[in-house]
């Protein structure tokens, strides 16, 4: 099973976009894939047309419960969504509440991966959508993950937010005496104007390891894929920027070292 997690601390740079676009084009690949929603706004339950509000459960109920986590307790939270082979573990607003509950115990950083290990054996895939803060949260979507993916608009602002990023990945890993491997993604990339070129410059310049070698576009089809409640791959497999994100998958699972399909 592989485990990516797709952070930024910054909002609106993609995040979601990329988990459920991901998701949708591993399912197209014939893995069974979770999508794990780590963000109290709920946006990728609420962009699958999931209302958390109407569900039983939510992660939330998993980490208040987590000294006597069983299989049961976590399959009771997971949710089917209007797409086969895809299910959802869904956020809910009380989420935004673990910091002060959760956040100083010790332990406290790996209920994720004890979560994720529960259900292993369901899934060939688990992608993680994150909040745009470094809290309880991130830290369990760090320490749970195989890789972390970490989108950037192709924008001046959007590079210093990505500056903090990989800092606090390194802050996170080195305290965990790790090397988090991460892999960023320019997004909403506009080859007509000169801050998309500029800011593709300075990623290329800055982080020539880790910078994946292409980019997303921008493209029209995400914002109506997800007022249809459907993963892009699944709303029009055709367009520009789904091709773009099926690129990504096949580095991604390069650099995994996963054969591809
Ligand atoms: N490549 C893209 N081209 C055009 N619009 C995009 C693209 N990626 C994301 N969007 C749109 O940008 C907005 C923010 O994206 P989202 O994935 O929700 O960001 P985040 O999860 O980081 O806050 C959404 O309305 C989404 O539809
Ligand atoms: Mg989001």
């Amino acid at each position: 099973m592989q485990v990516w997690t797709v952070s930024n601390q910054k909002g609106g740079v993609g995040k979601t976009t990329t988990v459920i676009t991901l998701a949708g084009l591993l399912v197209k690949r014939g893995y069974r894939v979770l999508a794990v929603d780590t963000d109290p706004q709920a946006s990728l339950g609420y962009y699958l047309g999931v209302d958390p509000d109407e569900l039983p459960g939510s992660l939330y109920d998993l980490f208040r419960g987590h000294d006597e986590l069983d299989l049961p307790m976590v399959e009771s939270v997971i949710v089917p969504t209007g797409t086969p082979q895809l299910d959802l573990l869904p956020a809910s607003t009380a989420l935004a509440t673990l910091d002060r509950t959760l956040g100083t115990k010790d332990g406290m950083g790996l209920i994720l991966k004890r979560i994720l290990s529960m259900v292993a054996h369901r899934y060939d895939a688990v992608l993680i959508d994150c909040p745009p803060v470094l809290g309880v949260l991130m830290i369990n979507a760090l320490a749970a993950c195989d890789r972390i993916v970490v989108p950037v608009q192709t924008e001046f602002l959007a590079l210093k937010g990505l500056d903090r990023m990989v800092r606090t990945l390194e802050m996170v890993g080195r305290s965990k005496g790790t090397r988090y491997p991460f892999t960023i993604v320019p997004t909403m990339f506009d080859k007509r104007t000169r801050a998309s070129l500029q800011a593709l410059t300075a990623l290329t310049q800055k982080y020539p390891r880790d910078l994946w070698h292409s980019v997303i576009p921008v493209d029209t089809r995400f914002r109506d894929a997800s007022q249809a409640h459907l993963p892009p791959s699944h709303f029009d497999a055709g367009a520009r920027g789904v091709q773009a994100y099926s690129q990504l998958l096949d580095a991604l699972l390069d650099q995994q070292g996963v054969a591809h399909v």
